[in-house]
């Protein structure tokens, strides 16, 4: 299992050193940006992500919850990947195509309540699907065993990420199912121990 570490819930007054902390550890930085509109919360935008690009050489993954992502797509140029919702209010079509033109890597996220199968006409077009398995807006809750159906139904199809309420017990069951990269927040900065969580999320 590839690990990618979400920052939501670090330490944003000292992150260089929290960037310090992961470094060398983890396969992606996840950076979840919230609109207050698609979600009942706002987070940060992308000048600060460009800004803390130069804290690590991990590569960056933008996670796109924000109604309108084709205004404000190519200001995303330090992102390596650029995780969009299928429930935003642009068309999924230009949004992919929008990222393509940027070279980078494409995935679409999707909310608990979505239904999978309205993912199928895009996996052809697509890098990875990332599953929501908790409510996206706050880091912190508790995972949705729920969604693992979704992870099956995917399994061989595209690549699977989850994100939401993942720890070493919720990692081994995404991972079961046909997951391939889980974020984790709130499990990874929280610890007292970062390397060894991490090595747990991995499966090791
Ligand atoms: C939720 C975000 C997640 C969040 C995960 O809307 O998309 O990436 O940071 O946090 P934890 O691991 O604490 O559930
Ligand atoms: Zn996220």
């Amino acid at each position: 299992m590839k690990v990618s570490a979400s920052i939501l819930s670090c330490d944003f007054s000292n992150l260089e050193n929290e960037f310090k902390k992961i470094n060398g550890l983890v396969d992606f930085i996840h950076l979840d940006v919230m609109d207050g509109h698609f979600v009942p919360n706002i987070s940060f935008g992308p000048d600060i992500i460009n800004s803390i690009r130069k804290l690590s050489d991990v590569p960056f993954e933008s996670h796109l919850m924000i109604s309108h992502p084709l205004k404000y797509i190519n200001r995303f140029k330090s992102s390596d990947i650029i995780i969009f919702h299928l429930e935003c209010d642009d068309n999924p079509e230009e949004v992919i195509s929008e990222i393509k033109k940027m070279n980078k890597k494409v995935g679409i996220s999707i909310k608990p309540k979505t239904d999978v199968k309205n993912l199928d006409k895009f996996l052809e077009y697509i890098d990875l699907v990332l599953i929501m398995t908790v409510e996206p807006g706050f880091g912190g809750q508790s995972f949705m065993q729920d969604q693992v159906e979704k992870i099956k139904y995917l399994k061989h199809k595209v690549d699977i990420e989850v994100d939401g309420g993942i720890n070493d017990k919720s990692s081994r069951i995404c991972e079961e199912a046909g997951a391939s990269i889980c974020v984790a927040g709130t499990y990874i900065f929280k610890s007292d121990n970062i390397r060894e969580s991490v090595e747990k999320l991995r499966g090791f």
